[in-house]
């Protein structure tokens, strides 16, 4: 299959890249390095450098490149980022989005898997949640997700485009050759393996919520894993598979949730980070974030059934040990 992966210069979208040309598929990576890492992506993939929020540059690439299908993993995604600034995050990934779903229309690509976010459900109502569950947005970056996959269902009942939604929930872990860098890093894991490398406190968010110890549970997903589930997907989108609707007229997007079924509190991965390590972490207390809810765990079991996915590194020792190994064998990073 030859694929386009918007974002492959990414924490997730460089896994996924990987995998992909493991796989034996010819991919091209389009990226604008805002946030990504030239060196992230893999030497067998092409990189072109530019934004998918351009429809024309996007057509010539995708008729350039005969591209068949598309991995959508480009997108702002800071949560408070997203309060302070939402003006951005609607121009980059609705604005963007809808910008890259025209190329397609333009083009006659019509395989889509797009990168979505637990952050659409908001304050869940029960847990685990499951795909047919409200999706309220709380902040403005789960909003921007919801809105691009709400016109990816217009586009396939008007167009026909075959596609699959992905729900994350917190994603982690590393392979031998990629990992996570963010600047700022905002995620729990990679913040707490900076702080130790670092010898510095790390601060987790509220220990006064409604749940065991009183920190957050979280859900995490191994990135490994992820990219597995994207390669299920973008064979889900193929023109013959029912998974994605008829072979012609229109179709439906298929959501699915993707994370492990199994929550973990702030403070068990605080534990299990000074294990990884074996250094202890000065922890600190600090306020809770807005828009923060106490417990988000998925149920997984549509992945699991409609696209024969499953999670094998779900431990948190599994995540945390290899995202620690990666970060001591690229001290600098991708620099
Ligand atoms: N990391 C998580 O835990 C998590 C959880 C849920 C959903 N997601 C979603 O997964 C996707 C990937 O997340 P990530 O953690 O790998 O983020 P990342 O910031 O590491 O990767 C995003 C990539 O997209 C590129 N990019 C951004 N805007 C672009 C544009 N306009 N044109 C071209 N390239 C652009 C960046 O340079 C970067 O390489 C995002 O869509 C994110 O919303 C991530």
């Amino acid at each position: 299959m030859r694929v386009l992966v918007t974002g492959g210069a990414g924490y997730i979208g460089s896994v996924s890249v990987e995998l992909l040309v493991e796989a034996g598929h010819e991919v091209t990576v389009l990226d604008d390095l805002s946030t990504g890492h030239r060196g992230a992506v893999s030497a067998r993939a092409k990189l072109e450098v530019g934004t998918y929020g351009d429809t024309a540059a996007v057509t010539t690439l995708l008729e350039k490149n005969r591209i068949e299908a598309i991995l959508h993993c480009a997108a702002k995604s800071i949560v408070g980022e997203s309060m302070t600034d939402p003006g951005k995050y609607f121009r980059e990934n609705v604005g963007g989005g809808v910008a890259l779903l025209e190329a397609m229309r333009a083009t006659k690509v019509r395989r889509i898997v797009f990168s979505s976010t637990a952050a659409t459900y908001g304050m869940p109502e029960r847990t685990p949640i499951v795909e047919a569950d409200p999706v309220r947005p709380i902040n403005a970056y789960g909003e921007t997700k919801r809105i691009v996959e709400s016109a990816i269902g217009w586009y396939c009942r008007a167009y026909g485009l075959r596609s699959v939604i992905l729900r994350y929930f917190n994603v982690a872990g590393a392979t031998v050759e990629h990992g996570e860098m963010h600047v700022p890093e905002t995620h729990l894991i990679p913040a707490l393996l900076e702080a130790v490398a670092e010898g510095r406190q790390a601060t987790i968010f509220g220990d006064d919520y409604p749940t065991p110890d009183g920190t957050c549970i979280r859900d995490y997903i191994h990135v490994e894993d992820l990219a597995l589930a994207h390669l299920k997907a973008l064979e889900a989108t193929a023109h013959n598979d029912k998974r994605t609707g008829p072979s012609s007229g229109p179709t439906e997007a298929l959501i699915c949730n993707l994370g492990n079924g199994k929550g973990f509190s702030n403070r068990q991965v605080v534990r299990a980070v000074e294990a990884a390590t074996g250094r202890s972490l000065g922890v600190k207390i600090g306020p809770r974030r807005p828009g923060d809810p106490p417990i988000l765990v998925a149920s997984a079991d549509k992945a699991n059934e409609v696209l024969g996915w499953k999670p094998r590194l779900g431990s948190l020792d599994e995540m945390i040990g290899s995202a620690w190994a990666w970060k001591q064998s690229h001290p600098s990073g991708y620099r």
